[in-house]
């Protein structure tokens, strides 16, 4: 038997297109020549964060040789902008998205009021440097304790008695958790080249969801999506920024229809800070009730996050509260609250990272309150179903999750006595939290075509922004075509490809994965079946279910000496090739169970006692993920990850003025993000399992639940290191001293 590709550590496929420069990014397809003449197109933003337009001075900007056009809501078309909804929708509480240059109002800084289209990028940049916009500006309101409008509908949930239960309780416990604003930041800022050819339009464009971007520009634009393709084989990291379309895509078709040629648009650093979405502030205050034995018996949360003023964008903030621990009595109440700024979207984990920061901090303070072991607590808190709905777990291994990441770090030789550690003048620490990410899944199809050389080409409309998606969709094409990695071509982000969900939430795997099988399945049936009736094949007659396909030849189990090569079957047939479609629908699965993605993390920490700098020693994820279909691939997202967990606790903070709601530090050297020496020694260990329960490959999903629990982790093991409680994200130097 040859060993199955899935499940063995492979290296990407796609790896050397990446590092010989052969991969087109979405800025790079001119230089790749799939379109030539383009013109550069560069977006103006407000320098003010409300209010109005009062006038444009585009005479400096105009009269430099180079420029085409330079576009504004004074001259631009009306757009029908007709009603959309996307996957995820960034508006499930409602609202509307930006309109680019349809009226006056300026609605966040940094918001795009005009574009100038030039020759070169040079000439572009000068050009909008040259533009002056007059305001009328209003204060903005950038803080959750100064909404810009009445708060949105609240989302409530309520099960039990919390009212008695608190009244109750041995223990009881309120403290307020807070998650500044972060910025995804991936290495490849966001880019689109347009190109309208009559009233077709190609977009080459950043994306994690090729069909949603196509969806989104054909109702902005008031035409068929059938007239729109949408093109993106490599993303150059996303993180959620590239789930949704935002308005420079738009801006960048408008400005290719104006000039009769194609335009591209490469947002700056500094606008990737307010033109892709962030992850909102949120306030969440946390009430953990609580016997002396440490069962919980009631928690409250409340819960309140910012959005934009014209969009009230919610993310998964209560799924955590709800099922995580088991307890009869839970209320929790999320309020969106709209701020002068651009709406929020989702980032690594989101919402589950944010809750995580929160609740696992508080169940550590309850550990230390009680005087109960921090992973004791929790296992005495494990529930034997959800208690949400009651509905059994797929799979739950949390347990096992925290007894392995405790043996492995020496969890048992830990004083529990704060600042009980030190190594000279660095107080050390080590801190435990708990992680959880529901296992979605979406419909999704795939085409696979067997060729006449026996080699195969798999294709689905969806996104691979840096998991290698490329590389583990192959593999699961491989084994259920009986073929080698390398005779199988799997092919992704095209908008003309079968259709796909969004790239994001962890679902990929599990729904195109999925999809995927289905249809290499049928496509390796279809062909032993017209083996197997052919007359002039060595299987002619046997029963199908008796015939194998290894290294892409056919043959008898119980006989591999009798069977023929898919070549050989195609050339006697007189064949180009066999092609058949598949997909995955998923079923009430995650209504009759509760399925997520499990994690502990633990993390050590040194504090410098004088200085109050906080250095990572150690983190480790241990994870109840599912079936992991190439480790390799699995270890780096875990190291990614848990990277970005250390920037959430140590790091990454977007500042706003107040006083005109312009970021402070909007560039890399002011955001702060974790480089290799703030990542010393971190590794994943997944535990062996599947749950087919979750989905037809036995994956739960491992993008996400990796970010989540670190931030959490990392405050235990300082609060370990120091006796200090830090509630408020990033733990900076300052707040320690
Ligand atoms: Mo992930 S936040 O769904 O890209």
């Amino acid at each position: 038997m040859t060993r199955p590709a899935a499940g063995a550590p492979l290296s990407r496929v796609d790896g050397w297109l990446k590092v010989t420069g052969q991969a087109a990014y979405a800025a790079e397809h001119d230089a790749h020549g799939a379109v030539r003449d383009v013109a550069h197109g560069v977006i103006v933003t407000s320098t003010t964060g409300r209010g109005r337009i009062n006038g444009i001075d585009t005479r400096g900007a105009g009269a430099l040789p180079g420029v085409l056009t330079v576009i504004s809501h004074l001259n631009a078309p009306k757009l029908p902008y007709q009603p959309f909804r996307g996957m995820p929708d960034p508006a499930a509480g409602g609202g509307e998205r930006l309109r680019v240059f349809q009226d006056d109002r300026v609605r966040f800084f940094g918001q795009p009021v005009a574009v100038v289209v030039a020759e070169t990028l040079e000439v572009a940049r000068h050009a909008a440097a040259l533009v002056r916009i007059g305001y009328d500006g209003e204060p903005p309101a950038t803080d959750l304790a100064f909404p810009a409008g009445p708060p949105n509908k609240q989302e409530n949930y309520q099960r039990g008695d919390v009212e008695t239960a608190l009244r109750q309780a041995h223990t009881r416990l309120t403290q307020t958790y807070r998650l500044p604003r972060e910025q995804h930041h991936p290495m490849e800022t966001h880019a689109t080249i347009a190109h309208w050819n009559g009233d077709r339009l190609t977009l080459w464009d950043k994306t994690q969801n090729v069909l949603n971007t196509r969806a989104d520009l054909a109702a902005v634009f008031g035409i068929p999506p059938e007239s729109i393709r949408v093109i993106s084989p490599f993303v150059g990291g996303a993180f959620g920024s590239a789930l949704r379309a935002w308005p420079h895509v738009t801006i960048a078709a408008l400005a290719a229809r104006q000039v009769r040629r194609p335009v591209k648009v490469v947002l700056t650093r500094e606008q990737m800070f307010t033109g892709t979405g962030h992850r909102p502030v949120t306030d969440y205050t946390l009430t953990l009730a609580a016997g002396q034995d440490g069962r919980l018996t009631a928690a409250v949360h409340d819960i309140s996050a910012a959005t934009s003023t014209y969009e009230d964008y919610r993310e998964s903030l209560t799924v955590q509260g709800r099922m995580l621990y088991a307890t009869s009595n839970v209320r929790q109440t999320y309020r969106s609250i709209p701020l002068d700024i651009g709406t929020p979207t989702y980032m690594r984990g989101p919402g589950a990272a944010t809750a995580a920061f929160a609740i696992e901090c508080a169940m550590d303070e309850l550990a230390h309150e009680l005087g109960i072991d921090p992973i004791d607590l929790r296992l005495r808190n494990e529930p034997g179903r959800d208690p949400s709905t009651g509905a059994p777990f797929s799979t739950r291994r949390l347990g096992e999750c925290l007894r392995i990441g405790s043996r492995t770090v020496g969890w048992d030789d830990r004083d529990p006595e704060p600042r009980s550690a030190r190594d000279g003048n660095w107080l050390l620490g080590t801190g435990v939290a708990v992680a959880s990410y529901h296992t979605l899944r979406a419909p999704a199809q795939a085409l696979a075509r067997l060729d006449a050389d026996g080699n195969a080409i798999v294709q689905c409309a969806t996104s691979d922004m840096g998991p290698g998606t490329y590389t583990s969709m192959t593999q699961v094409a491989a084994d259920a075509l009986g073929l080698p990695m390398a005779g199988v071509r799997f092919q992704l982000g095209d908008s003309t490809m079968p259709q796909s969900p969004p790239h994001g939430g962890s679902l990929t795997m599990a729904s195109v994965g999925s999809a995927v099988q289905d249809t290499c399945d049928k496509l390796r049936l279809q062909a032993i079946r017209l083996a197997v009736e052919d007359p002039g094949s060595p299987l002619h007659g046997v029963s199908a279910s008796d015939v194998a396909v290894e290294n892409g030849r056919l043959h008898l189990r119980d006989n591999p000496e009798r069977g023929e090569t898919y070549r050989q079957l195609l050339a006697r047939a007189g064949l180009s090739h066999l092609e058949t479609p598949g997909g995955y629908t998923p079923g009430d699965e995650v209504e009759r169970f509760s399925t997520h993605a499990y994690g502990a993390v633990f993390a050590q920490v040194a504090v410098d006692e004088s200085l109050g700098l906080v250095r990572i020693r150690r983190v480790l994820g241990v994870y109840d993920a599912g079936r992991i279909i190439n480790p390799k691939l699995a270890e780096s997202q875990a190291i990614g990850g848990m990277a970005g967990g250390i920037g959430m606790a140590l790091l990454e903070h977007a500042v706003t003025d107040p006083r005109d709601g312009r970021i402070v530090n909007a560039n890399l050297a002011d955001y702060l993000v974790p480089v290799n020496a703030d990542v010393p020694d971190v590794n994943a260990i997944y535990l062996r399992g599947d749950d087919r329960t979750a989905d037809p490959i036995g994956v739960k999903g491992l993008g996400e639940v990796v970010i989540v629990g670190v931030a959490p982790a990392i405050a235990n093991a300082v609060f370990h290191a120091t006796g200090r409680r830090i509630r408020s994200l990033p733990i900076t130097i300052e707040a320690l001293l």
